[in-house]
């Protein structure tokens, strides 16, 4: 299980950085995303999400849809948010790449996660990691983004305890040797709350329930193999694919994960680790 945990850590790391990489002015993103997937793929690893590359007000869960023709442009503010697992054991890593002049949003984010990891401890509390995110975060002139959060990872499962805040909170979880969880700070100069959008491209299935609509059904059996994870609208073929998901969300089969944005013009800044929590401290499995 370790040995586990520090593989797909170690290509995490790999990927994350050659993916941001390839993030420059006038790259596709649908080739960006394809490219890495594949490469992730190619280590014999599994994707634990689809690869996430959401810009400027964007926080999360953006992804090329089917097609995509965006390119990056000069000033965008770049999030790669990657997660990998080796028999269902996930290492979660996200970096934020500046194509503009906001070096210190960048910074602010990744000095809270930091900060966070260095207090990781035994009997440490989640709200403890939290108030120390925020502190980080607000001495630069940034606000946390106070509805998004760290969590725990469990095999082929994103989203388990602890919850790792990124403000202060009384309590939490306390942590304990073994814990395994994704600590990342976003840093943000809108309003600290994401909302939905209307886009989405990312979706998991979430309950086993028979269905009758031939494409529908083709799509479960598409993506069984995820074994609940999340996947991308674009790795389902076919066509009828978009009528097959309203199907499959208005029987609460899938779940979607709409793209999580602060308000318009305003930036978010994005870091990321996975830890397990050791006697003494915690390993970073991602760096
Ligand atoms: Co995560």
């Amino acid at each position: 299980m370790l040995a586990s945990y520090t593989k797909a850590g170690a290509i995490a790391k790999t990927m994350v950085t050659r993916a941001a990489g390839m993030v420059r002015p006038g790259e596709s993103i649908l080739e960006l995303v394809d490219t890495i997937e594949e490469a992730v793929r190619e280590t014999g690893a599994a994707l634990a999400f689809p690869l996430n590359i959401s810009r400027n007000e964007d926080a999360a869960h953006d992804t090329a849809g089917p097609g995509d023709e965006r390119v990056f442009m000069p000033g965008d503010l770049v999030k790669v948010d990657l997660g990998v697992h080796v028999d269902g054991y996930i290492a979660d890593t996200a970096v934020t790449v500046d194509l503009g002049d906001n070096g210190g949003l960048v910074e602010a984010s990744k000095a809270a996660l930091e900060r966070a990891i260095s207090l990781v401890r035994p009997g440490v509390s989640a709200g403890e990691l939290g108030a120390a995110i925020q502190d980080e975060i607000e001495r630069r002139g940034y606000r946390p983004v106070a509805n998004l959060t760290g969590h725990g990872l469990a095999r082929y499962s994103l989203h388990e305890a602890p919850t790792i805040p990124n403000i202060a909170m009384q309590g939490g979880s306390v942590l304990e040797p073994g814990m395994v969880f994704a600590i990342e700070p976003f840093a943000t100069t809108g309003t600290g709350r994401v909302s939905e959008s209307q886009r989405i491209e990312i979706f998991r299935q979430q309950a086993v329930r028979p269905v009758r609509m031939p494409t529908a059904k083709k799509l479960i059996e598409n993506v069984r193999p995820r074994s609940g994870l999340p996947f991308a609208r674009r790795w389902i073929p076919g066509n009828k694919v978009d009528l097959a998901i309203a199907t499959l969300r208005r029987s609460q089969i899938l779940h979607a994960f709409p793209v999580l944005h602060d308000v318009a013009g305003s930036l978010v800044s994005q870091a990321e680790h996975t830890v397990i929590v050791t006697d003494d401290g915690c390993l970073v499995t991602t760096r």
